[in-house]
């Protein structure tokens, strides 16, 4: 193989564009990437829908390297990077995908290597990086307990071989909507007296934008985060905004479910699902959360549920959703194998600190 270039991708202003050759064959590299994991397009998104993903905003820097060799210079490999720029200043993520032509010839390490140069030279000290696994996808497996869904296949044997850690197992399951009408089978209202249901679509009410931005906040450590070394996010509306302009950028549609205590109007917990309108037939799961001190009143139930029902109505080519959960989050669990979620795969959370020196 002729020397290998990694360089940093500038991404095109549109994929129509002659200069977009190199965003287009990373975009494949990734589609790809889904395709073997899963076995579907599920997974996958249109190029379109990947660029508006990969612009930074406010507050997350992205990046991508990529590798290229031969006379021709071709890609062969890309790191996706992002860097969060309003908090977690201490860390990065990374997903790197090598051509499946072009494996075990070092490219995968020469990625990692440029994307810890790249972090550290920011002051990152923690990487972050995410592998996904087919159930019963390989033999053997990367340690105990949760770490024991796993396999050592080629994606954990790399993070392992590049020195990262496994700190968290989350199972991703799917729940197959029946065929006749989505929602109708979900329990109406299953919580006690004293809460009730709001919904919205793609835009949160403005009068409710602060309280929804505080949800946001909580959700990126009340979930469990195993050994990760992640420390509050910070949300507020404008952040709220932002993020609705990315799925709007990406051609999703959101769904938000949120519960208000009604003797104190406060807002108690919200769950999401978004929809790829290019992808009709899939729905994805985002957050889902029930503030501390509302726990214990079937909250967690009574608005996923909701949102089922409203997908059946606003989405009604939905026939599969999908979801993930951290191994040890056995509440979450519950209530999601209860409305009929089945596990189909893994993910870990690897993580490596970087000498800043
Ligand atoms: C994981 C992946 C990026 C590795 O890319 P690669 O270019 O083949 O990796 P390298 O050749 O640099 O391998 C580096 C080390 O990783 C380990 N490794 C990589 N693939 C492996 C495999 N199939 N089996 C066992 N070990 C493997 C080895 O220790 C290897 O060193 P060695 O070849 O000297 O033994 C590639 O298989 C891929 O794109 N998979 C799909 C996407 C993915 O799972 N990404 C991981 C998310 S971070």
């Amino acid at each position: 193989m002729t020397p290998l270039v990694v360089e940093l991708l500038v991404l095109p202003q549109s994929t129509e564009l002659p200069d977009a050759d190199g965003f287009l064959a990373v975009a494949g590299l990734f589609n790809a990437q889904q395709r073997e994991i899963w076995g579907n397009d599920d997974f996958c998104e249109t190029p379109r829908a990947q660029l508006a993903r990969l612009r930074s905003t406010p507050t997350r820097r992205r990046q991508l390297l990529v590798a290229r060799a031969g006379s021709a210079q071709v890609i062969l490999g890309v790191a996706q990077l992002n860097f969060p720029l309003t908090d977690n200043l201490h860390t990065g993520t990374m997903n790197v995908v090598v051509d499946a032509r072009a494996r075990r010839r070092g490219v995968g390490a020469a990625l990692c290597a440029a994307a810890e140069e790249l972090a550290a030279a920011d002051g990152r000290r923690t990487l972050i990086a995410e592998t996904d696994h087919l159930l019963g996808g390989g033999e053997g497996t990367a340690g105990e307990g949760p770490a024991s869904f796993i396999p050592q296949d080629a994606a954990a044997s790399y993070a392992l071989a590049c020195g990262f850690r496994l700190e968290l197992v989350e199972r991703i399951s799917r729940l197959d909507l029946p065929a006749d009408g989505a929602g109708e089978g979900f329990p109406d209202s299953a919580a006690g007296a004293g809460y009730e249901l709001v919904f919205w679509q793609d835009a949160c009410p403005d009068a409710l934008v602060d309280a929804y931005a505080q949800l946001r906040q909580k959700m990126s450590t009340d979930a469990p985060l195993g050994g990760l070394d992640l420390v509050p996010e910070v949300w507020d509306a404008p952040r709220v905004r932002e993020a609705e302009g990315k799925a709007r950028g990406m051609g999703y549609g959101v769904l938000v479910c949120a519960v208000r205590h009604t003797a104190s109007g406060e807002l108690a917990g919200h769950t999401v699902l978004e929809v790829a309108r290019s992808k009709p037939a899939v729905a994805y799961q985002d957050d889902t959360l029930v503030l501390q001190r509302h726990r214990g009143n079937r909250l967690g139930m009574m608005l996923k549920a909701g949102n089922l029902r409203q997908l059946g109505l606003h989405f009604p080519e939905v026939q599969r959703v999908y979801t993930w959960n951290a191994e040890e989050n056995r509440y979450m669990l519950a209530i999601n194998e209860q409305l009929g979620f089945r596990p189909i795969g893994y993910a870990g959370e690897w993580q490596k600190e970087l000498s800043l020196d």
